[in-house]
């Protein structure tokens, strides 16, 4: 049940639980060199569409020049490191309301956190940030900016707890699709 308690972000986290868990079960616990390629091309594919929507979008003031971190340069310079193929999905449309970006900044910069522990399953796999693994050293390297984006989102004038929902699930279909287009693509190289 909802109370004025009641976290915005408590809100989004309820609304993505289970498509997190989803994504994590398919993600896997990243124990082999080749399961962190996996990964790593899967979200270079995700992210790479979704920053695009989110760049594309417009920031209302009230977001106070805040912005989400950007991965795409490090993602292409991992993929480049490791020489794999990019992959690209179908493009991922601009949230159309404030409260649809909203949504889909909580999913993007959220994923700095997994992103942490992500870390370090890479680095004992020996991916590291001199090594095939700069993109999560940049997220996982402003904790600040997931903070402050909290308390804009508790503070945001407008909030319809549905659209942002719908909008924050939806970018972990994309992120879950974009490691089926992984999968299917099998292991190619390139270099
Ligand atoms: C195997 C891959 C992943 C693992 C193991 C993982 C793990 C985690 C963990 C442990 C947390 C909570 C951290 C904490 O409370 O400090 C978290 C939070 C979060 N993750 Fe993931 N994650 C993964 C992938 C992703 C991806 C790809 C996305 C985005 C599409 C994502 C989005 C989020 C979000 C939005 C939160 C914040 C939830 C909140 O409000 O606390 N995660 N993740």
């Amino acid at each position: 049940m909802l109370t004025d308690q009641t976290t915005r972000r408590q809100v989004l986290r309820s609304r993505v639980h289970r498509a997190h868990e989803e994504l994590d079960t398919l993600i896997g616990a990243l124990e082999t060199s080749r399961d962190y390629r996996r990964y790593l091309r899967g979200m270079a594919a995700f992210r790479l569409a979704a920053e695009s929507a989110t760049d594309a979008a417009f920031f209302p003031s009230w977001l106070k020049g805040w912005r989400p971190v950007s991965t795409r340069v490090a993602l292409e310079k991992d993929l480049a490191t490791l020489k794999l193929a990019p992959l690209f999905m179908s493009a991922i449309a601009p949230p159309d309301t404030e409260s649809a970006l909203l949504g889909m900044l909580y999913t993007l910069e959220g994923s700095a956190l997994g992103a942490r522990l992500i870390a370090k399953r890479a680095a004992l796999l020996g991916f590291t940030e001199a090594h095939g693994a700069s993109h999560l050293a940049v997220q996982t390297g402003t904790p600040g900016n997931w903070r402050a984006f909290l308390d804009l989102l508790e503070d945001a004038p407008v909030f319809e707890a549905e659209e942002a929902g719908r909008a924050a699930s939806s970018l972990f279909g994309f992120a879950y699709n974009a490691m089926i287009l992984v999968d299917r693509a099998g292991d190619e190289v390139h270099g």
